[in-house]
């Protein structure tokens, strides 16, 4: 599934019977969404993280909390961030177009966040969506023109 919010899923559950394996969707320190996370970790369906980075916004690379946690450790802001989610059982799909930053996002299991670490991430959620756009009905219109050749 790709962002299933926990009422599609609950939909989902509701009217068919298949039963959900993975559920990629927008999870990063700044757009925590506990809620969804615990629907999908009650019903065994591992939450994937697109955009951990939060695609570099709101400064998450030099985030002073996840720099801070990071000094600690000898880990960057970027490793912290996906430690956290880690730690949350979240499965992370970073993107780099660089291989020491690939091979970095790689070097992130060999510490491990205290409780007062992930408490401190915790604070610093905005509740921000990576995505820009809403939803709106237009925007479906739009969607609903584009036609499907064979
Ligand atoms: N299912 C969906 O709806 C959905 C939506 C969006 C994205 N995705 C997928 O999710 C994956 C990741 O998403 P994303 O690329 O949008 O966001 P992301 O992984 O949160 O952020 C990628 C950005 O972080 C930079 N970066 C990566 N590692 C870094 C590091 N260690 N230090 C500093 N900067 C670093 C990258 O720059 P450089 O490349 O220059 O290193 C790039 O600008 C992609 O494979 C994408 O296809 C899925």
């Amino acid at each position: 599934m790709s962002n299933f919010t926990a009422g599609k899923l609950a939909e989902f559950e509701l009217f068919t019977d298949v039963k959900p394996a993975v559920n990629q969707v927008d999870l990063n320190v700044f757009n925590q969404q506990p809620d969804d996370l615990k629907f999908m970790q009650d019903r065994h369906i591992q939450p994937e993280a697109w955009g951990p980075f939060a695609e570099g916004k709101h400064g998450i690379f030099t985030d002073p909390t996840l720099t801070k946690i990071g000094q600690q450790y000898g880990k960057t802001p970027a490793q912290v961030a996906l430690r956290w989610l880690l730690q949350r059982g979240v499965v992370v799909i970073p993107k780099s177009t660089h291989e020491p930053r690939m091979v970095e996002n790689m070097a992130v299991f060999d510490f491990t966040l205290t409780d007062a670490d992930m408490a401190a991430i915790e604070a610093i959620n905005l509740n921000a969506s990576t995505i820009d756009h809403e939803v709106t009905p237009a925007l479906i219109d739009r969607f609903l023109t584009i036609r499907v050749h064979d």
